[in-house]
C-alpha cells in the first residue's frame, strides 16, 4: 500500500477503535506509530484527520444522508467521514484524497464504486456543503439531556464547541519566567494573566521555548483559575488528592507551599514524575487511592481534582460524542463523594477544600456540594473573588464555565471549583 493510503487507513483503524471501544485515542496513534514507523509529518497527519473527523461528524452525517438514502455499512461510513473531513474542513488535495479512500475501500471489500461516486458528488458541491450547520438532531441524545439541564445560551457555547480546535495554553512558575519567554519567541501571542498565555503555533511541545528549563507546563486557563484566584495561597500544608498529570500540583509548589502529593494510577504517577522532574521540583509522589490514606496528618489545604466525564475538554477530547457506547455519565459520582468526604476527615479547622472537575454537568458540580453541604453542616463556601472574566464565577460563588471563548479570543474548557470552608 502506498505511503498516503497506509497513513489513511491508520486513520480509519483509529477511528473504528474509538466508536467501538473505550481505546485511548494517543494509545491507538502509539501503536501505530512504532508499527509503521510512522514519521512526524505522518503523525500530524493521522492526528488532525482523526480528530477533525470526529469535530465534524456531526455535519459529515447531514452530507452522507443528503447523497445516500440508504443505509451504509459502519467501514463505508467512517471512510467517507474521514474522506469528506480532508476535502471540506482540512482542504487537503482532492486526488490524493479520493485516490486513497478508493485503494482503502478495495483493500476492505467495501463498495469502492459507491464511494468515488460520493466523493465525486461532494467535490462539486464543496462551498455549499462547506456552510452547512450543526444539526442537534445528529447529537447523542444522553448529550442532549445533560445539555437541556443549562441555560440557552450556554447550551449554544458547548454545541459551538464542539468543531473548534483547542489552544495551547502555558502557564509559568512566575511572571519572571514569562517575560522571559515572550523575549524569546518570534511567533504569536496573547497573554492571560500575569503567569499563562496562549500561543497559536507550535508543531511539538517539546520544541517550545525554553521547554527543558523547566519554566512551565500546559494547563487549560480555566483550570488555572481555582489556584490563581485563591488568595494567600502559599507557605500553606496542602494534601493534592488526584494529581497526575500535576497542573495543581505545580502551581502549589510554585506558590511555595509543602505538598503531599497523591495519585492512584501507577501510569499516570509516572508521568507526573516526569513532569515535576522536568520542572525541577523535587517532591515524593504517594501512588495511593486517596480514600486509604490514613487520617493523623491534617491539612490547611485540599486539592481534590476528581475524575469525572471530563465533557469540559470537549475540544481536546472530541471522542465522547462520537462512540457508540453511552458515555457511562455516572462512573465517577460516588468516587467524587467519597474524595469530598474522606477531604472532610483530613482538614484542620478553618481549612479549605477545593473540589474541581473539568466538567459542566450538574451530578459532578453543583449537585454534589448540595449534597456535602447538606451532610456536613460545619463547611460553608467560600466565594472566589471574581476577576476580570466575571462570567466565570456564579452567584454561589463558585468557578463555572462551559466551554467558551473570552473576548480576548481565549478559548477555554469548561470547568467547575467550589471551595469549602470548616467552620466549626
Ligand atoms: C482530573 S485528573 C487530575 C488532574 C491534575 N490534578 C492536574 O491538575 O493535572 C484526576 C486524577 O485523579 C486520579 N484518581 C482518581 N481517583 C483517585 C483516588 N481515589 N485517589 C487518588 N487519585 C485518584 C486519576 O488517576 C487521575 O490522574
Amino acid at each position: 500500500m502506498q505511503k498516503g493510503a497506509q497513513t489513511r487507513r491508520s486513520v480509519h483503524i483509529i477511528l473504528c477503535a474509538l466508536k467501538n471501544n473505550s481505546d485511548v485515542f494517543e494509545e491507538i496513534l502509539n501503536k501505530h506509530i512504532i508499527k509503521y514507523k510512522y514519521s512526524s509529518r505522518d503523525i500530524n497527519l493521522i492526528q488532525a484527520v482523526v480528530l477533525e473527523s470526529i469535530r465534524y461528524n456531526n455535519q459529515v452525517k447531514t452530507i452522507i444522508a443528503k447523497y445516500s438514502k440508504k443505509k451504509i455499512n459502519e467501514d463505508s461510513y467512517i471512510l467517507l467521514l474521514s474522506a469528506i473531513t480532508q476535502l471540506l474542513y482540512l482542504n487537503f488535495k482532492e486526488y490524493a484524497v479520493v485516490n486513497s479512500s478508493v485503494e482503502i475501500a478495495k483493500n476492505l471489500k467495501t463498495s469502492s464504486g459507491f464511494i468515488n461516486a460520493i466523493l465525486k458528488k461532494i467535490i462539486q458541491n464543496k462551498k455549499k456543503l462547506q456552510e452547512i450547520r450543526m444539526d442537534k438532531n445528529n447529537l447523542p441524545k444522553w448529550f442532549l439531556g445533560e445539555l437541556s439541564k443549562l441555560k440557552k445560551d450556554k447550551q449554544e457555547l458547548v454545541i459551538k464547541s464542539i468543531n473548534e480546535k483547542p489552544q495551547l495554553h502555558i502557564v509559568f512558575k512566575s511572571n519572571l519566567f514569562l517575560k522571559k519567554f515572550i523575549s524569546e519567541i518570534k511567533y504569536d501571542f496573547t497573554t492571560t494573566s500575569k503567569n499563562s498565555l496562549i500561543i497559536n503555533k507550535f508543531n511539538k511541545i517539546e520544541n517550545i521555548a525554553r521547554y527543558n528549563k523547566g519554566e512551565w507546563w500546559i494547563q487549560d486557563y480555566s483550570a488555572m483559575l481555582p489556584i490563581y484566584l485563591s488568595k494567600n495561597f502559599n507557605n500553606k500544608e496542602i494534601i493534592d488528592f488526584c494529581a497526575a498529570p500535576g497542573g495543581k500540583t505545580f502551581q502549589s509548589l510554585a506558590n511555595n507551599n509543602k505538598v503531599s502529593v497523591v495519585e492512584k494510577d501507577k501510569k499516570r504517577a509516572i508521568i507526573l514524575r516526569r513532569n515535576l522532574k522536568r520542572l525541577n521540583f523535587n517532591v515524593p509522589i504517594e501512588i495511593k487511592d486517596a480514600i486509604n490514606l490514613n487520617e493523623n496528618k491534617k491539612y490547611e489545604v485540599i486539592l481534590i481534582d476528581a475524575p469525572c466525564t471530563a465533557i469540559g475538554t470537549i475540544r481536546k477530547n472530541p471522542e465522547i460524542l462520537f462512540r457508540k457506547t453511552d458515555a457511562n455519565l455516572y462512573k465517577y459520582t460516588e468516587t467524587q463523594m467519597n474524595l469530598l468526604n474522606k477531604a472532610a476527615t483530613l482538614i484542620k479547622n478553618n481549612g479549605e477544600i477545593i473540589y474541581m472537575v473539568c466538567s459542566f454537568f450538574e451530578h459532578e458540580t453543583t449537585r454534589q456540594i448540595k449534597k456535602f453541604l447538606n451532610l456536613n453542616k460545619n463547611f460553608v463556601v467560600k466565594k472566589f473573588e471574581k476577576n476580570e472574566n466575571e462570567d466565570l464565577i456564579d452567584d454561589c460563588g463558585f468557578i463555572n464555565t462551559v466551554p467558551c471563548t473570552l473576548k480576548n479570543n481565549v478559548k477555554i474548557d469548561g470547568f467547575f471549583a467550589a471551595k469549602l470552608k470548616r467552620n466549626d
